[in-house]
Parts: structure tokens; C-alpha cells; sequence
């Protein structure tokens, strides 16, 4: 059968394939992603072409070939004793669900800067120093440039081997030579497989790249780790196409001036993806932040209006911050209303709450709310705490400093019920604050509060008014 090269179109966000080019997505409804690229197909069409030669015509052959397959019953199949390989780091870990699993392909996505090559270049050197081979390939930095990180990070020792390269095929070559454990692919836009034809970076060979990483992990019992780079804009391919090839997808997220860095895990078949880590970006690389809640509340000031203690929740972890509002007469003209780390438009729907429910006037007042740390929170929870930061800078009467707030708030000034009310609380009391505003209907979930804190339920906002400035 002639090898002829037929094109197909793919959207570059979630990697929908169609025979022709269209305006919108029907996959994931973008507008405008959708990209040329040569079929993948021609080449597996040619196996099919040869089956279907065997069998007479397509149906036959199909048949024929599932004739020779034989499905398997559940009790049939052997499970391999699953084991995990610690990364050195405890955030990591938590995020793969336990450490690392052995022929795995792991896509570690971000914007660039933002630490991915560190991240693995430090998961490489703890490997390494525990006896493992590893193999950290680069197709953006030269040799030197990664000894300059590396000299940033402190020791390494053992069995780290470096190697720019960005063709597969010969990467391929070194990998089923030198056997390594584990090898890490930064970054998946540069690499290129010769017989996949476009561009280094475009859809195609992005596609084609991990298919050929996926068959070495799996094949050779290698964990991958494979970079790659969120693209806004411009002819790359975004990595979200590839979720659906890869066994483990986490993204890299922060803002790139603020040392705060959260891991988040969007997809694992080896774990949970509720688990986030958190990192600080320091002089010396990324050092895990155990307790993300002292870290998001260092600096907080004390008695001033405005700053109230929140708690969001990060997978199952709870995580204490701080909301600041500030409310000013506006001199001129339309009212400004800003929010930084939260929905904009949820401010202004709590801002018409209070209105309406607890007649507070924000009509001739400039209005700011900023989530402290430069972290976005977008969690229902946080609510209460963003009211009572608002009625405490447009009263200018501080809340209590050792006062910890959450619960949704609904149109009808009600406070509505929000999960993990126990933790959250526990999450309070392990930091030392003192008292715990919270829904009343939480109350009863939480028979027996820790020590040394005392809970104090609300139904309404106008309930929670009475409780600034107490
Ligand atoms: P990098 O890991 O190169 O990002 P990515 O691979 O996601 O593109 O990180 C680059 C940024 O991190 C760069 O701005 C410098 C900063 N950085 C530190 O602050 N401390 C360090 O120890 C290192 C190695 C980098
Ligand atoms: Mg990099």
C-alpha cells in the first residue's frame, strides 16, 4: 500500500483530532487551536493494511486477529508487588501518591522559569545519592549551563549522567544502552523524531516524541520524567494534549516574583490527585515547605483593620492564609474595585451581600482584596473571611488577631455549610489561634474540638458583623 501522507488536524489544547480544520473545539471548546500535522496513521494504516491482506478484507481480518487474542479473567491477572522509590523529597512523594513507580511516564508541566528543570535536576541528585542510575537529558541547556545549576544545588555523587541531545532516535540509543532507572526528557518541545516530519515543538512531534518515550518506559521499566512548558500562545504544543498519553501529570504553578511554588498533581494512575506540595525558590534551589500555613501567615500584621485569618483547602491539606481588604472613600469618579489572589466577581457579589444583608454602603468607597503570598485561591470557603475583612477596613475596627474564619456565603446573607470543617479547625488550633468563627451548621460535625480553641458558630453575616472588633 502506497505510504501516502495523508494531514490531520489537531487541536493543540487537549489533542482532539479531526479530518478537517475547525474554528472551535468540539473537545474541549477553545477557539482556534486546531493545527495542522501529518497523519500518525500512515504508518500504522500500513500494519493494517497488512493484516487486512491476511484475513481478505478488514472484518475478516479482524476477526482473525481476535481469534488469537484470549481476554483474561480478573483472577487471572498477577499483580506486580508495587514499589516505590522515594524522590528524596517528602512533597514530591505525597504527590505521586508514594514515591515513584517503576516504568512510569510522570509530565511535570509549568510556565517556563518557573522551576521545572530544578525541581528535577534536585529529584535527579537525591536519586543519584541513593545508589539509583540516573540520566538527565536537555534540549534547552548546554552541559555548562546545567553544571552552573548544579553548582547552586550543593553536592551531587553517585550515578547522575548528563547528555544534551534532542534527537529520539539516538536518545533512544543511549537509554536502552546504559540502562538507566530513571531519565528525565526537559524538554519535550525540543525533541524531535526524524521520521515525524514537522517541526520540533508542533503537535505532531510532540505526539510522536512521548508515544516513543511511553513504549521505552514501559518496555525497559524506566521512569520518565518529561518537561514540558505551557505555552499561552505561538506554534508549540501545550502539554495538556499529551495528558492523556502519560500516567502522571503534574503542573508547576506560582507567580515567577513570588518564592511560592505549589506542586499540583491533575492526573495519577498510580495515587490520588487531591495532594498538592508546596516550595519556596531560594538561592540554593526549591526547599520544601512543610507547614505551608506559618509560611502564608509569616508577616501578617497585627491589629491592623482588614486582615483576617482564612483557611483554604489544598487536596486534603488545609492551609491557613490571610485575606486583606481595603476600603477607601473614592475621590473621584467610578469606584475601584480590585481583587488579587481571589474572583473578582465574587468580591463583588459579597460586596452586594453586604449591601443588601447587613446594610453596609460601599456605593462612594474604593474597595481591595489580596490574598497575601501571592497564592489564588477561587474556594467558596473563603467567603466569610473576605466579608469580615471588608466590614472590618470599612468600620477601621481590627478583628482578633488569634481568630480563624470560613464558610460560604449565599445571596441571602446566609452562612452555608463548607466540607472538612474538622480539619480545618485542628489546622487552627495546631497554630495556636485561640478562636474559630465558622458555620453553625459545622458545629455538630465536630463533636469534640482540640484543646485551647473555642468555636463560635454563625448563620448569618449580620451574626458575624457583631463579632469584629469583640
Ligand atoms: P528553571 O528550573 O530553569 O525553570 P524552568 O525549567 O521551569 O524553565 O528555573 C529558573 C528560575 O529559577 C530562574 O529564574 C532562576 C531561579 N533559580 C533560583 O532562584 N534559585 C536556584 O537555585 C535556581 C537553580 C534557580
Ligand atoms: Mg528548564
Amino acid at each position: 500500500m502506497a505510504k501516502a501522507r495523508a494531514t490531520i488536524f489537531f487541536c493543540k489544547e487537549c489533542g482532539h483530532e479531526s479530518a478537517k480544520w475547525m474554528g472551535q473545539c468540539p473537545g474541549c471548546r477553545a477557539w482556534n487551536t486546531f493545527v495542522e500535522a501529518p497523519s500518525q496513521k500512515a504508518g500504522i494504516s500500513g500494519v493494517r493494511a497488512g493484516s487486512a491482506g491476511r484475513g481478505g478484507s478488514t472484518a475478516a481480518g479482524r476477526f482473525l486477529a481476535a481469534g488469537e487474542l484470549r481476554p483474561r479473567l480478573l483472577s487471572e491477572i498477577e499483580t506486580s508487588g508495587e514499589v516505590r522509590i522515594s524522590t528524596g523529597m517528602e512533597e514530591l512523594d505525597r504527590v505521586l501518591g508514594g514515591g515513584l513507580v517503576g516504568g512510569s511516564l510522570v509530565l511535570v508541566g509549568g510556565d517556563p522559569g518557573i522551576g521545572k528543570s530544578t525541581l528535577l535536576l534536585q529529584v535527579c541528585r537525591n536519586l543519584s545519592g541513593d545508589g539509583h542510575r540516573i540520566l538527565y537529558i536537555s534540549g534547552e541547556e548546554s552541559l555548562s549551563q546545567i553544571r552552573l545549576r548544579a553548582d547552586r544545588l550543593g553536592e551531587f555523587s553517585g550515578d547522575l549522567f548528563f547528555l544534551c541531545e534532542t534527537s529520539l532516535d539516538l536518545i533512544s540509543d543511549v537509554i536502552v544502552r546504559e540502562k538507566p532507572e530513571a531519565v528525565v526528557i526537559d524538554s519535550i518541545q525540543t525533541m524531535y523524531r526524524e521520521d515525524a516530519g514537522s517541526a520540533p515543538g508542533s503537535v505532531g512531534q510532540v505526539r510522536e516524541s512521548t508515544q516513543t518515550l511511553l513504549r521505552l518506559a514501559k518496555e525497559n521499566n524506566i521512569t520518565i520524567f518529561i518537561v514540558g512548558h505551557v505555552t499561552k500562545e505561538g506554534t508549540m504544543a501545550g502539554p495538556r494534549m499529551l495528558e492523556h498519553m502519560v500516567d502522571t501529570v503534574l503542573y508547576f504553578e506560582g507567580e515567577r516574583n513570588v518564592p511560592y511554588r505549589i506542586l499540583r498533581g491533575v492526573k495519577n494512575r498510580f495515587g490520588s490527585t487531591n495532594e498538592i506540595g508546596v516550595f519556596e525558590m531560594r538561592g540554593n534551589g526549591l526547599s520544601e515547605v512543610a507547614n505551608p500555613s506559618e509560611y502564608m501567615l509569616s508577616g501578617k500584621p497585627e491589629g491592623a483593620s482588614g486582615s483576617v485569618t482564612a483557611c483554604s483547602m489544598e487536596g486534603t491539606r488545609p492551609v491557613l492564609l490571610e485575606i486583606q481588604a481595603l476600603v477607601c472613600r473614592t475621590n473621584f469618579g467610578m469606584p475601584r474595585r480590585t481583587a488579587a489572589g481571589t474572583d473578582y466577581n465574587r468580591v463583588n457579589l459579597l460586596l452586594a451581600v453586604l449591601e443588601k444583608r447587613a446594610g453596609m454602603h460601599f456605593s462612594d468607597c474604593d474597595v481591595y482584596v489580596n490574598i497575601a503570598g501571592g497564592i489564588r485561591v477561587n474556594e467558596p470557603s473563603l467567603d466569610l473571611g473576605i466579608v469580615m475583612a471588608l466590614a472590618s477596613s470599612h468600620r477601621d475596627v481590627p478583628v482578633d488577631d488569634q481568630m480563624m474564619v470560613f464558610g460560604e456565603v449565599g445571596l441571602s446573607g446566609e452562612v452555608r455549610a463548607v466540607n472538612m470543617a474538622e480539619k480545618r479547625v485542628q489546622e487552627a488550633a495546631k497554630l495556636g489561634f485561640t478562636t474559630c468563627i465558622l458555620p453553625d451548621v459545622c458545629l455538630s460535625r465536630i463533636p469534640a474540638p482540640p484543646q485551647g480553641i473555642r468555636l463560635i458558630g454563625v448563620k448569618n453575616v449580620r451574626e458575624a458583623m457583631d463579632l469584629i472588633g469583640r
